[in-house]
């Protein structure tokens, strides 16, 4: 060997001599020394390098068994690959068909050392992995915030199937306000306090602020174009300047005539079908969204936009349960060609539906702003068509596909979360009838019946109450009741001591953080006096009693006084237009209508429906016109420019 080190060290053909290449010797078969080439079949070579450069001694040791193309005779047919054919010359350069690519020989060499392991091996080899992996997973968990004991591999086993948000609000009072549960090998983290939520997932938003991965939904049936799965990073932070542009206070009050013309019809419609107001709530937040996304409205659910809406937001959610899709667990899956895969062949081509129907939206404001320009007249104002203005004169780095996500996120974020706090507002309003007396007696001071007027935008600083209404439901039931579409952490952090490694889901558990008595006395009381300002009633219900008889309550953090709209970087883009459109609503519908509890009928508290966002079972309520004097205004308001000229502006969508 030494011999060869000599010869192999000094020969200036190889360039970087003293590096483990054995290719080079497949390749220059004619300076192969004689002693370490072997013509013997099934003979084993051994080289072996010895030098300070490689002291852990690389051995290779194969038995070459490889077919030359050019021998029919079965015992010529094994030939070492060292070996180059007889009828080749030594000067003639390696074809592609033989000797065999490189990679092949790596290939064989490798395997044969492996199946040349003693047993001893191969059995540490086996256990080797996974018990590395559990020591790995117990020295987490061990410096991660306590929780619900997990089971190796497995995760906690007690995780409830139904209504999370409860159970995770008992584990809280044992493991605290700050505690992990595990998804398989996945730690969670769940916070249920305001000031945690707000130190981690806005103080540290640099570290808190992405999403964990969603691999069917996010970046199989969306191609990563949807702004509220994805991760936190430059194509992020695209989409979110976009949809800012159009929320701006300017662009708000763009939209809040078409809002205040909506829930006009809204109560018209109430006038007409009272027991439908479930379905009539759903109308006027889908509508709004519609307006304000791409500046068309929707007269009816039947509309065939709002069905193929409904599909899509039941399908992506459909791939969001937990177990459902391996790839979720192992993510290189979605590798896998479509054709040996119908299940992502499928999400595919449901991706690709809802991609060429947003693009079908952005088309029709696109023609809306053509027809407008050739007839020299304007159109509405809608998110779709600033985004549309602002491409032409900006280059936004986002394919046509990409960009149509920006106003379709609208109604998959705004419709049903707002709906579905309008009902939460109903359920409390029939369950708390007292509340309803405070609301008229506002309304009808600032807006008295000889006005012959409903409420508008303008009346909000003179309603207090009802702004603090619209701040209490948003409180006593938060629709994302988990904080919504959880964080994630792009880096390690501590916090109080606990380790919280990067990639860790963060779930700010808004039923628990809402709900929290250190922060509301009598937290499943509906109780605007809450939120108004310092008055001693204030006082009063923030201690839950005389000054003195009960401790003092901690403040909430947020300036909203609760967290039902997120945290930091992500916080919801639409809160200040949900909010205006809750306020209109209920403004108008309680200065028109009493909302009353049904005779006979039992009304639960809690009995709400399972899933991302919750809204109250299905109940049935009294809803009136509280005069004819109240119809009369109404239905004058609707025929009015006011309502139907906004509303004309909006072509309906069929
Ligand atoms: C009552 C109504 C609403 C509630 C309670 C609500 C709540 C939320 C919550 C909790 C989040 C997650 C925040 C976080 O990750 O920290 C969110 C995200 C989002 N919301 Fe809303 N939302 C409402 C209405 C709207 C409306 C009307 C829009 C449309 C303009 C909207 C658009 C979005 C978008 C685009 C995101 C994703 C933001 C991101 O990931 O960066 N939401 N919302």
């Amino acid at each position: 060997m030494n011999t060869m080190w000599g010869k192999w060290g000094l020969l200036l053909q190889y360039p970087r001599p003293k590096l483990v290449t054995p290719h080079r010797v497949a390749c220059h078969l004619p300076i192969l020394s004689p002693a370490t080439s072997d013509n013997k079949l099934h003979h084993p070579l051994t080289l072996q390098f010895s030098t300070a450069e490689h002291p852990d001694r690389a051995t290779l040791t194969t038995k070459f068994l490889l077919r030359s193309p050019e021998s029919s005779n079965p015992k010529e047919q094994y030939v070492n690959p060292f070996h180059r054919p007889s009828s080749l010359s030594s000067s003639s350069t390696p074809t592609s068909s033989f000797p065999p690519p490189i990679e092949i020989y790596r290939c064989i060499m490798a395997l044969d050392s492996l199946l040349n392991f003693p047993p001893y091996i191969w059995l540490c080899l086996i256990l080797a992995l996974p018990t590395y992996t559990l020591l790995y997973d117990i020295y987490t968990w061990s410096r991660m915030p306590p929780g619900p004991l997990p089971v190796p591999f497995l995760g906690t086993l007690t995780l409830p199937r139904t209504q999370p948000w409860l159970q995770f609000e008992k584990w809280s009072k044992i493991y605290g306000p700050i505690f992990t549960i595990w998804i398989g090998r996945k730690p969670t983290i769940v916070i249920s306090d305001p000031i945690i939520a707000a130190e981690l997932l806005e103080k540290r938003s640099n570290k808190y602020s992405s999403r964990p991965r969603m691999v069917a939904m996010g970046e199989i049936l969306w191609d990563n174009a949807s702004v509220l799965v994805q991760p936190y990073g430059k194509e992020w932070s695209i989409r979110r300047k976009l949809l800012h542009q159009a929320l701006t206070p300017k662009s708000l009050r763009l939209y809040k005539p078409v809002q205040e013309a909506e829930a006009t019809r809204l109560c018209n419609e109430l006038l007409l079908s009272p027991m439908r107001w479930e379905k009539l709530l759903e109308r006027f937040t889908s509508s709004v969204v519609f307006c304000v996304a791409y500046g068309h409205r929707i007269d009816s659910l039947d509309a065939g936009v709002i069905g193929q809406r409904f599909k899509f937001m039941q399908y992506s959610a459909s791939l969001n349960v937990p177990g459902k899709y391996k790839v979720e667990s192992f993510p290189i899956l979605k590798y896998i060609p479509d054709a040996l895969a119908p299940w992502k062949a499928e999400i595919k081509a449901h991706g690709r539906e809802e991609a060429a129907a947003n693009m079908a939206l952005v088309d029709l404001v696109r023609s809306d702003m053509a027809n407008a320009q050739a007839s020299k007249s304007s159109i509405t104002d809608s998110l779709c068509k600033q985004l549309l203005e602002l491409r032409e004169k900006e280059d936004i780095p986002l394919s046509d596909r990409d960009f149509s996500f920006i106003p379709a996120s609208l109604f998959g974020a705004g419709s049903d979360t707002t709906a579905s706090t309008l009902c939460s507002a109903f359920l409390a309003l029939v369950t708390h009838p007292h509340i309803l007396g405070v609301a008229h007696a506002e309304l009808d001071a600032v807006i008295p019946l000889s006005a012959s007027r409903t409420p508008t935008f303008a009346d909000a600083p003179s309603l207090p109450y009802l702004t603090a209404l619209v701040k209490e439901v948003l409180r006593w039931r938060p629709v994302a009741v988990l904080g919504g579409t959880p964080h994630a952490t792009t880096a390690p952090d501590i916090y109080n001591g606990y380790h919280i490694p990067s990639g860790t889901t963060i779930l700010g558990n808004s039923w628990s953080i809402n709900l929290n008595e250190k922060y509301y006395a009598n937290p499943h009381d509906f109780n605007p006096s809450r939120f108004l300002g310092s008055s001693a009633e204030l006082e009063k219900s923030r201690r839950g009693g005389e000054k003195g008889e009960e401790p003092e309550l901690m403040q909430h953090p947020s300036k909203a006084g609760h967290s039902s709209f997120g945290w930091g970087r992500r916080i919801c883009p639409g809160a200040d237009l949900a909010s205006n459109s809750l306020f209109i609503a209920l403004a108008k519908m309680l200065w028109a209508f009493d909302i009353e509890a049904l005779e006979g009928e039992e009304y639960d508290i809690f009995r709400y429906t399972d899933g991302f966002n919750i809204r109250p079972q299905s109940f049935r309520c009294k809803i009136s016109v509280r005069s004819e004097a109240h119809r009369e205004v109404l239905e004058r308001e609707l025929v009015g420019e006011g309502v139907e000229g906004v509303l004309r502006r909006f072509t309906a969508f069929e």
